[in-house]
């Protein structure tokens, strides 16, 4: 039933300017998540460069973005300067980035209290706009811009670009209230904050940054990507993709190397800034821009022996009310109907994640022969519940008559310090010493020579040596057994 509204009398209800504004200071971004989102306008705007630059003057401090993208004439910039803009519901560029019509406010109004836009359109004057929290406060008391511009050379900025746009931030008081500008403390943490800033970019953008779309600069000096699948490391495993909601969104698995297939500069490299542990788990991406980097989007937990998992989703920028992204573009929620699916999927990735991280990587060498691995150590199961055992077919421990020390053994198999270890490992990831790692190379190589000596009974030498490669631990040390 349609509703006849000429019924009613009708009062107006306009928000308060400054209190509105006020809570939008609240929505929660980070500084990095902030200037992130204005990036994404000048990449929408199709900017090939970016310039990210501050001017240290303490409280004064000015925080700048300049792009090269197509820039706002006039009208288009008090449009753009308007709360709520753009309708969401909106079908929009499917290279947009944007989506509610919030981002620039939004973001510049969390880190300042007053912020200007200055732009140019090819072949127009240029024209800048301010909004001030304390005038909206104190003077105007409604939604009303001024023309100011902050001190400084940026007419002259704007005018030597074709076309473009400069949002400077000032009075950034979540980050630089009262600071005095000698204030080396306050300097050390604000560069701090701008170092997060120039990581979080790094991984955010970096398809664009990779492909070259875009140079994004800090201070005159271009920002890395950071790519966190590895993919051009030969041990970095491949899952096939995994199309869901008929394509539209596709999902890749990798398992990262194990270190010890790494470098000390490629481990650091994998690392990334977070650490293993933390950057494990889905990566998200709308129109190539990373909404969400590692974690398990609430399926799982993040956990030790799953670190080098990480699964690559890319959504187009249709699908924001499925996946709930929010206006930080920092949150994306995994639609119900596809949970069980990508549930299923991760999984698949994780064990073998799993297996490589127990193995050290020998897993690929394990699968690919017909002959069988031999461990030391092999896993039970009885009752649902897991225990280890001697393995007896092992060839080094197959040469002992194991009848009389059965008892010996059975000690042994029975008291495995299983939960010390596995809170050490989890506390201390990568802190255990592999097998013969501080034992004397020489107590190692005769035992390698024992056990050669009795695989030549049955095999060639060429023979025996393969079949010591797949024997824990000397497959740790194919370099001893080449040397045979
Ligand atoms: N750097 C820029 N270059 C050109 N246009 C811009 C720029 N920044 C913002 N705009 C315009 O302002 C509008 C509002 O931006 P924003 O508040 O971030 O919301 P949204 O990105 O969701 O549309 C954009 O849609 C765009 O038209
Ligand atoms: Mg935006």
């Amino acid at each position: 039933m349609k509703t006849n509204y000429s019924q009613y009398q009708t009062t107006s209800a306009e928000p308060i300017a400054a209190n509105m504004l006020e809570s939008f200071r609240a929505v929660g971004y980070s500084m990095e998540a902030a200037v992130a989102d204005i990036l994404d306008n000048s990449i929408s705007a199709g900017a090939r460069n970016i310039w990210i630059d501050f001017d240290w003057k303490g409280a004064d401090t000015t925080f700048a973005i300049k792009d090269d993208g197509c820039g706002m004439d006039n009208d288009e910039l008090i449009n753009a300067m308007r709360p709520g803009s753009k309708d969401p519901n909106e079908e929009r560029d499917a290279r947009d980035l944007g989506r509610f019509g919030f981002g620039l406010k939004t973001a510049s109004f969390s880190q300042c209290r007053k912020y200007t836009v200055i732009s140019k359109k090819q072949n127009n004057d240029s024209c800048f706009w301010t909004w001030d929290l304390d005038y909206i406060y104190h003077h105007a008391k409604k939604w009303e811009l001024i023309a100011s511009l902050p001190p400084g050379n940026w007419q002259e900025q704007i005018e030597a670009l074709t076309s473009g746009t400069i949002v400077i931030w000032q009075d950034m008081d979540h980050l630089l209230k009262d600071t005095p500008v000698d204030d080396t403390k306050a300097k050390r943490k604000f560069l701090e904050t701008m170092q997060l800033v120039k990581n979080h970019i790094s991984v955010v953008f970096h398809r664009y940054i990779e492909n070259n779309k875009v140079k994004i600069y800090f201070s005159d000096r271009g920002i890395p990507a950071w790519n966190p699948f590895m993919i051009t490391h030969d041990a970095t495993q491949n899952f096939p993709e995994e199309p869901l909601c008929n394509g539209q969104v596709r999902a890749r698995g990798f398992v990262l190397p194990h270190k010890s297939k790494l470098t000390p500069e490629q481990f650091k490299e994998g690392e990334g800034i977070r650490g293993w542990n933390a950057n494990q788990g889905f990566y998200v991406y709308r129109n190539e821009r990373m909404l969400v980097s590692g974690g398990w989007l609430g399926l799982f937990r993040k956990e030790e022996h799953c670190k080098l998992a990480r699964i690559m989703i890319d959504l187009p920028n249709n699908l924001d009310n499925e996946w709930q992204i929010d206006i930080k573009k920092s949150v994306a929620r995994i639609p119900a109907g596809l949970r069980d699916q990508l549930k299923a999927y991760a999984s698949e990735v994780r064990a073998y994640a799993v297996e490589v991280y127990r193995h050290r990587g020998k897993v690929m060498q394990r699968r690919s022969t017909s002959s069988k691995f031999e461990p030391v150590w092999v896993e039970m199961q009885k009752d649902g519940k897991r225990y280890y055992e001697i393995n007896q077919l092992h060839p080094f421990i197959a040469q002992y008559d194991l009848k009389t020390l059965r008892p010996l053994i059975r000690l042994l198999e029975e008291t495995l310090p299983v939960p010390l270890i596995v809170i050490n490992e989890s506390e201390n990831p990568d802190s255990f010493f592999r097998p013969y790692e501080k034992t004397p190379t020489k107590e190692l190589t005769d035992l390698i020579k024992t056990v050669y000596k009795s695989l030549l009974n049955n095999n060639a030498p060429e023979q025996a040596k393969n079949r010591l490669l797949l024997i824990e631990p000397f497959n740790e040390y194919p370099e001893l057994i080449e040397s045979l």
